[in-house]
């Protein structure tokens, strides 16, 4: 395993920063040249801020190069980077800041940051197991204990010590409420920016692209965390992600993305950073970036989706992992609009699996997947169709892989949600509302009943149930959860799920999605009322959408 680059540049003052490998130390000699070293590798830099020596593992990576290196410049005016200005930030063993400063003649002077990028390869012969992959930023407590992940902005807890732990990271504090690190969760890939703030300055993680990371459209990941902690994850095991096994000849980019600072008071830094991170993704892919492996040109794909026009549409290269949670490749998605088109811009050239999935509607199952090769410049593809169920008697929400529109799934997370919904419920078909009677999830062993009317016709039945998250229990060590379904009394169908651990950490949409097809003979439905029952023999479920069709 190869950690080749770590890398950080700026746009306006160079700031450098290495939280690598323990300790780190800044060393300044009389001659102004700064030495940062953590236990795994050090760098100096010139006044210049161009890199004098790179040391690792006993050697100096630039100790044959004579010409400025490690140095940045930009495009636009033949611009050179010769820095008039230096200070130190901060220099505590687990953050060394230096700043760099180039008056610069755009209008963007209040703003410092650099970026970050990392390139990682496997250049031996065997399998390497990374499992997590993240990098953590963590802020001063006190100077900036306000949280922000564009969904949900508060104050940051920071002495647990005395409060009971309820489980993982979750604990009970002095008012009654609930605080957890998964509190601060969100979908990552709709979460350009997020940051720390307070004492009139902010830290913020502004990713204009998530292409890099792993898991697919659905993917949610701690962001902001209690104790100032911002955490961007590379790829995470949370929420049903798979082994991050490396093989052979595996390399990726990832990055870049700004870690920015920004100053004014909190009202301001917010708006600030949200300023920002538009300005990041109209600049991408950044085009100061040279590297073989970060190509600027880039490809955009369109077309269009017939039959159920609401749809998500993903663009993923790691064949051999399911896009939901693949980890090794580059992953894009877009939603279409209410015609059924999409556009995905700024896609790596190369090959890939293109992947449709309904937002709407019934086809909880449907799923197109078609191999593309996508190159630099626009590109048309033929119409795709998302055959839509007919016959559908009823529903119970519309599928898309969340359990949005049910009772309390667009609250904030937290711990204490699933505490509320019933063990036991009768939903009614035709006089029941979705919104109010059915709730986000069965959190507890029990049974949820809907009652219909039909009629036998000789026709066979298909009852769809989505599952948006399946999750054993924390509290009870379960590994896995229980579903039975029965028919006016009759079993017809029973599945153990694998634990995924997003009900109990406070998910209210999402967690590992399943999709289940379930066919009803037809003498098996009474003449008048019938009953489904959905029964909670261990664990917790979360539904997307529950439909009965009559079929043909
Ligand atoms: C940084 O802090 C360390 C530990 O307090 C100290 O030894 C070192 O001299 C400081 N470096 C500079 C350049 O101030
Ligand atoms: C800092 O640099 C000076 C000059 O090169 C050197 O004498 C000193 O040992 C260094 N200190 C540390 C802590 O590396
Ligand atoms: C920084 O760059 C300028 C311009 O190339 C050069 O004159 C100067 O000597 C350099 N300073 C150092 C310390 O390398
Ligand atoms: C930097 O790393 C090189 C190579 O590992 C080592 O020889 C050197 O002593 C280190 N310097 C400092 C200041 O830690
Ligand atoms: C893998 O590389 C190591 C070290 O280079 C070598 O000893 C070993 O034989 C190689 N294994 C295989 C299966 O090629
Ligand atoms: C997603 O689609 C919208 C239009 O529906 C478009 O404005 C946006 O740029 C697209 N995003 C990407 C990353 O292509
Ligand atoms: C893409 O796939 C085609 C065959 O379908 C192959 O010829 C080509 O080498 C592949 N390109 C890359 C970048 O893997
Ligand atoms: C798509 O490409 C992958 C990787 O080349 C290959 O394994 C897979 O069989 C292809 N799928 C289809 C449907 O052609
Ligand atoms: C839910 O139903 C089961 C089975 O009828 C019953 O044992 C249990 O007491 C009910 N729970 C509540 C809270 O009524
Ligand atoms: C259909 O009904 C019969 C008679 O009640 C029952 O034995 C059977 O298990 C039922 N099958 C299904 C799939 O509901
Ligand atoms: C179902 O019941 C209705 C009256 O409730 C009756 O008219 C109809 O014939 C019955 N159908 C079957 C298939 O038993
Ligand atoms: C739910 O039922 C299972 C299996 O019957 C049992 O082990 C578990 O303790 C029950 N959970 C609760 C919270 O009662």
């Amino acid at each position: 395993m190869n950690l080749n680059i770590f890398g950080s540049l700026l746009v306006c003052g160079l700031h450098l920063t290495l939280t690598f490998g323990g300790d780190v130390t800044l060393n300044i000699t009389e001659d102004g040249h700064a030495t940062i070293s953590n236990d795994l590798f050090n760098v100096t830099f010139d006044n210049n801020a161009s890199v004098l020596a790179l040391g690792k593992n006993g050697k100096d990576l630039v100790g044959t190069v004579t010409a400025r290196t490690f140095y940045f410049d930009w495009n636009a005016g033949g611009g050179k980077f010769l820095p008039t200005e230096f200070k130190i930030i901060t220099n505590s063993s687990n953050l060394v800041h230096i700043m760099y400063f180039q008056p610069f003649s755009h209008k963007r002077l209040e703003m410092d940051g650099f970026y970050q990028w990392l390139k990682v390869q496997n250049n031996g012969n065997e399998t390497v197991k990374m499992s997590e992959f993240r990098m953590v930023y963590r802020l001063s407590k006190s100077l900036m204990p306000y949280i922000n992940n564009m969904r949900r902005n508060g104050v940051s807890p920071n002495n647990f010590n005395s409060m009971p732990t309820i489980q993982d990271t979750t604990w009970q504090l002095t008012d009654g409420s609930y605080w957890s690190k998964y509190d601060y969760v969100s979908y990552i890939r709709e979460t350009p920016w997020f940051g720390v703030y307070g004492g009139g300055v902010g830290s913020w993680v502004i990713s204009p692209s998530r292409e890099y990371h792993g898991g697919g459209p659905l993917k949610q990941e701690l962001l902001t965390q209690h104790e100032s902690l911002m955490c961007h994850y590379l790829t995470s095991k949370h929420f049903g992600t798979l082994e991050f096994d490396t093989k052979p000849g595996w390399s990726k980019f990832y990055g870049p993305w700004l870690l920015y600072i920004n100053s004014g008071d909190n009202e301001m830094v917010v708006e600030d950073v949200a300023r920002q991170a538009k300005i990041e993704i109209d600049q991408w892919p950044y085009n100061w970036m040279e590297d073989s492996d970060f190509p600027i040109e880039r490809g955009t794909v369109m077309g269009s989706v017939t039959g159920q026009l609401s749809a998500e549409v993903v663009i993923y290269d790691s064949f051999d992992e399911p896009f939901e949670y693949q980890t090794r490749g580059y992953l894009y998605n877009n939603k279409t609009d209410e015609n059924g088109n999409y556009v995905i811009k700024n896609i790596r050239p190369g090959n890939y699996s293109l992947i449709i999935y309904p937002l709407a509607g019934q086809g909880s199952e449907n799923l197109i997947t078609k191999n593309i090769t996508v190159v630099s410049g626009n590109q048309v593809l033929d119409p795709l169709d998302l055959t839509e169920p007919i016959g559908i008697l009823w529903a119970v929400g519309e599928t898309n892989r969340r359990s949005d529109n049910f009772r309390y799934s667009d609250e904030l997370r937290n711990f204490y949600w699933h505490m509320f919904p019933p063990e036991n419920l009768t939903f009614y078909i035709g006089k029941s509302n979705s919104n109010k009677d059915w709730y986000y999830a069965q959190t507890h062993n029990g049974t949820w009943k809907v009652v219909f009317e039909d009629m036998p016709n000789g026709r066979t039945r298909t009852l769809r149930i989505a599952i948006a998250a399946a999750s054993g229990s924390l509290i009870f060590n379960l590994q896995s959860a229980k579903l039975r379904v029965s028919l006016n009394d009759a079993l017809i169908f029973e599945k153990e799920y694998e634990n995924e651990g997003a009900i109990y950490r406070g998910m209210l949409q999402s967690g590992k999605f399943y999709s289940e097809k379930i066919e009803i003979p037809s003498e098996n439905v009474t003449n008048g009322t019938n009953v489904i029952a959905l029964t909670v023999v261990y664990g917790g479920f979360m539904y997307d959408a529950i439909s009965y069709q009559i079929n043909d």
